[in-house]
């Protein structure tokens, strides 16, 4: 089983490495995330040494997780950065990430977007329609910047996972169809200012098997063929992200499995590698600690309430995600013949739910529960809904932990309003 992390028990109670989560609650309050920095840091170099002999640019999704203290620490590492806006790119520039390790996709790059990335130097584009070509040439052109590119291919391949993050089919809005690809490699003396340097594929999230990106790779060698016999130097090929890891009893496939199906294909392309892991990086270095506040029944269920809501992680309510949620501390009555809860946030909204139907022994009011994997696309999809600020963040590292976020404050979430007195009296 691959997903590693850092959460164990010593004595009943709840560690994120060696610090007790029950001590860093009661510092920063409820609900606040907490990562570890050693799984951070291991699956990196697990995925790393994975793939040496190709000598990958890892570059970890900004959107799993955007704090600056963890892509700081990534960066250390010696990983690059894939980006999808402008604001991410202020991040990268931030935690000094070196432009030649900046990918940047997204369907909807705007022009200033487009420039300032060009103006940084980024290390590609990652392109995905035709009009997204033409403007980055036109662009380029103006600014007298050669823009280096890679076509995302839309391989229309269908990756088992949920319907709303798989990415890689036909009639998905991301990438540019292997034929238009081929048509654009080989006209490519149109878009003077582009240099074309491979491809990109990512074809879904929490993919737990090889079998989609073989395929995938295949469809894309295939283009990348072609585009080599127009004359080109297509050096790189990117395979996005998508990489999943154990939520509830997933198995999926460790960096040196996938590795080991993907590299022979790849060797045979003769390419260089980029991969844009975002999930298997921070997925579950990280837990959102949260109290209950209350205990209810209704309708023949029992509820616990807690202070982390669908504002804090939308996940559950968004996807119908599994989160595994735990006590910190063993409650009384723990066990198999425990209560059975729905746990419920506070928000007005009926898919405020993080968790249906799970034995938690017997929960009190001020109870503590941890609900784990929530790394990735936890505090990065948090919002104020409901007025409500946005949790603390905590980094452990052995023994040691530290704030990387503060919580918001009350002032934060009215700092951007403004009242014009020439409208509202
Ligand atoms: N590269 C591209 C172009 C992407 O669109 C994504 C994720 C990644 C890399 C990173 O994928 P990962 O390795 O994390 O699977 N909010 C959803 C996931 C959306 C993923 C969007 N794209 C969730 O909470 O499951």
């Amino acid at each position: 089983m691959y997903s590693p992390h850092d959460f164990h028990r010593r004595g009943g109670e709840l560690y994120c490495e060696q610090v007790p989560v029950a001590r860093i609650a009661q510092a920063v309050g409820t609900p606040c995330y907490l990562y570890s920095r050693k799984t951070i840091v291991e699956h990196v170099r697990k995925l790393r040494a994975a793939f040496r002999p190709l000598r990958p640019l890892i570059c970890f999704s900004v959107k799993a997780n955007a704090d600056l203290a963890i892509l700081r620490l990534v960066v250390r590492e010696g990983a690059g950065l894939d980006i999808v806006s402008k604001g991410e790119l202020y991040k990268a520039t931030l935690v000094k990430c070196p432009p030649e390790r900046i990918v940047y996709a997204s369907v909807g790059k705007r022009p200033d977007e487009i420039e300032t990335a060009l103006r940084q130097g980024i290390f590609c584009f990652n392109v995905e329609s035709e009009p997204e070509l033409e403007e980055i040439n036109a662009i380029a052109g103006r600014l007298r910047r050669v823009a280096r590119v890679a076509l995302r291919i839309n391989p229309d391949v269908r990756a088992r996972t949920h319907r709303h993050i798989t990415t890689g089919t036909a009639e998905s809005k991301f990438g540019i169809d292997r034929r238009t690809a081929a048509r654009l490699l080989r006209t490519h003396d149109a878009f003077p200012w582009v240099r074309f340097i491979g491809l990109h594929l990512h074809i879904g999230s929490q993919i737990t098997e090889a079998g989609p990106f073989v395929e995938a790779i295949r469809r894309a060698g295939d283009v990348l063929a072609r585009g080599r016999r127009a004359g080109l130097d297509l050096e790189w090929l990117n395979l996005g992200g998508g990489l999943g890891i154990v939520y509830r009893d997933e198995r999926p496939q460790t960096p040196r499995e996938f590795a080991g199906k993907v590299l022979p294909l790849l060797r045979a392309l003769r390419v260089r590698l980029i991969l844009e892991p975002g999930r298997l990086i921070v997925g579950n270095a990280g837990a959102l600690a949260t109290r209950v506040l209350y205990v209810k029944q209704g309708g023949g269920r029992r509820f616990a309430v807690v202070d982390a809501g669908m504002n804090d992680l939308l996940r559950p309510a968004l996807y119908d995600a599994y989160h595994e949620i735990v006590p910190v501390r063993p409650p009384p009555g723990s066990g198999s013949g425990s209560i059975r809860y729905d746990v419920v946030g506070p928000i007005c909204e009926s898919a405020d739910v993080l968790a249906r139907n799970r034995r938690l022994g017997t929960l009190e009011p001020g109870a503590l529960l941890a609900v784990l994997g929530a790394g990735a696309y936890g505090s990065t999809m948090a919002s104020n809904y409901n007025g409500r600020p946005r949790p603390a963040e905590v980094l452990v590292a052995g023994r040691r932990w530290a704030l990387i976020r503060r919580r918001e404050t009350l002032r934060d979430l009215v700092r951007q309003d403004v009242t014009p007195a020439s409208l509202v009296r």
